[in-house]
């Protein structure tokens, strides 16, 4: 890689990258946008896709004693009232009398008034409300009649499909505890502020695993769990030291946690929560137990012991994920341009593990017919076991560029040569240096950079 001090881009720059190349889109530009939505283009939803992948694999599919579901996001309404979002699930809100704005209380001094940007909210003379609860859960009708009463709630989280599902699971699937269920999904919270790009959203994915373990094993699980989630983020490449894990204080905890270790990035606005794993204890099969009087407790086959599982929770944004990815990817470096001259640099250094893109292929040229046609070929035969990409406008240093803002590890360059002699051109995003191999060498050539690529960065 690169000797080039790296430098973190801010985020209008990570926001710009996204729109100018194809990873994220602000939502309903075209009637004007539509406030903390984003629409995921064909880079980002790669980017995603890989996310949502590497969670599952490291998390459900690599382990014998975990398991995926996929709950609906609408459920009954007792759902709510059983997990205590009903009840509790509130931000303080404070409306400004003067301009109407609406701001989160325990926000306030991160704020800015939208009519003198300069000045915070209970600085620039406007009249504040005293704070009241807001419920950020979204109410939705239910039914084809729409003032029947019949309404139900757009999950504001999704291991509360989890829980109520806890009996189905262990029975068809015949785990014994200590086992985990999981879960990818889209959660909706009506936040009453939302800032900072995909951090904050109204609607969002979640990846969430819920793991039932003997109340006397919580804490060793839990222990297990927060460990191997941080360990996942730099197993992705995020730079083990832009990541920390930081204790929640007895006052911040949850109602229904014990303990709760937060994962945080240091993002460009500074250190912020990714991911939090909670010892969530018996709360939840509790809650449900009471609320719909079915019986949720385990027995265990071996001892005859009879209890109700504690569960320990990892609970993680995708969205964020990727934000983490983009923002820990992105450097401006120097390279040199057409005539030679050193010029600023953007490049995502992505590990291969997610980068949208793997390989791309060009011919120097678009003649002779025959440099296409195996460029073509080389990239048909790639395809099969690489996300791919054909390009063949510009000249090739901006073609370069172009992959470089995108994060493709390796270019293949097909050029006069390579009809002579079977041999092509690969170039290393990071470093950009470049080495020859022949065709029949290519794969094995391409495998080792990659797996060099794949390493975890300090
Ligand atoms: N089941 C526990 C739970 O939902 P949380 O801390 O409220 O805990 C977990 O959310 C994760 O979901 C957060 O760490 C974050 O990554 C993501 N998340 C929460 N609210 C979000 C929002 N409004 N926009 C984007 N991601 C969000």
């Amino acid at each position: 890689m690169s000797d080039a001090p790296s430098v973190q881009p801010s985020l209008n720059e990570i926001v710009s990258l996204c729109k100018r190349r194809g990873f994220i889109f602000p939502s309903s530009e075209i009637y004007g946008g539509f406030a903390a939505s984003w629409d995921y283009g064909p880079l980002g939803v790669e980017l995603k896709n890989s996310v949502k992948q590497s969670w599952w694999k490291d998390t459900v599919t690599s382990r014998p004693n975990v398991v995926g579901m996929d709950g609906a996001v609408t459920t009954h309404p007792r759902v709510w009232e059983a997990s205590g979002h009903v009840e509790g699930f509130h931000d303080p809100l404070i409306i400004c009398k003067t301009c109407g704005h609406r701001f989160r209380a325990d926000k306030i001094n991160e704020e800015q008034c939208p009519q003198k940007p300069s000045k915070k909210p209970h600085e620039c003379g406007g009249e504040l409300t005293e704070p009241k609860n807001f419920n950020l859960m979204f109410k939705v009708h239910w039914g084809p009649v729409e003032d029947a009463g019949q309404f139900t709630y757009l999950r504001p989280e999704t291991c509360q499909t989890i829980f109520p599902n806890f009996k189905n699971v262990l029975t068809t699937t015949r785990q014994r505890v200590p086992f985990g269920i999981a879960q990818i999904g889209k959660s909706f919270r009506n936040e009453i502020t939302t800032k900072s790009f995909i951090f904050r959203q109204r609607e969002f994915e979640q990846m969430e695993l819920e793991f039932f373990t003997h109340p006397n094993e919580a804490k060793q699980w839990f222990e297990h769990w927060v460990n191997a989630r941080k360990e996942w983020y730099i197993s992705l490449g995020v730079r083990a030291s832009r990541l920390r894990l930081r204790q929640h204080d007895a006052d911040e905890l949850a109602h229904y946690a014990d303990d709760c270790y937060d994962v945080e990035y240091q993002f460009p606005m500074g250190w912020q929560e990714l991911e939090g794993i909670a010892n969530r204890t018996d709360f939840d099969l509790k809650r449900h137990m009471e609320y719909s009087k079915k019986d949720l407790s385990y027995r265990d086959d071996l001892t005859g012991e009879k209890y109700v599982p504690y569960v320990v929770e990892s609970s993680a944004g995708v969205d964020r994920t990727v934000l983490t990815l983009l923002s820990d990817a992105y450097d401006i470096d120097q390279a040199p341009n057409d005539k030679g001259e050193m010029e600023e640099r953007n490049v995502l250094r992505f590990s291969p593990k997610v980068a949208p893109v793997t390989l791309a292929v060009f011919p120097l040229f678009k003649k002779p017919p025959e440099m296409v046609e195996l460029a073509h070929k080389i990239e048909d035969d790639l395809r099969l076991d690489y996300k791919t990409n054909y390009d063949d406008a510009g000249n090739i240093g901006k073609r370069y560029r172009r992959q470089d803002e995108i994060g493709t590890p390796l270019c293949i360059t097909v050029d006069h040569d390579s009809l002579q002699d079977n041999s092509v051109t690969i170039r290393n995003r990071d470093d950009m240096s470049q080495i020859r191999v022949s065709v029949d060498q290519l794969r094995s050539a391409i495998a080792d950079q990659l797996k060099e690529m794949s390493k975890p960065r300090a």
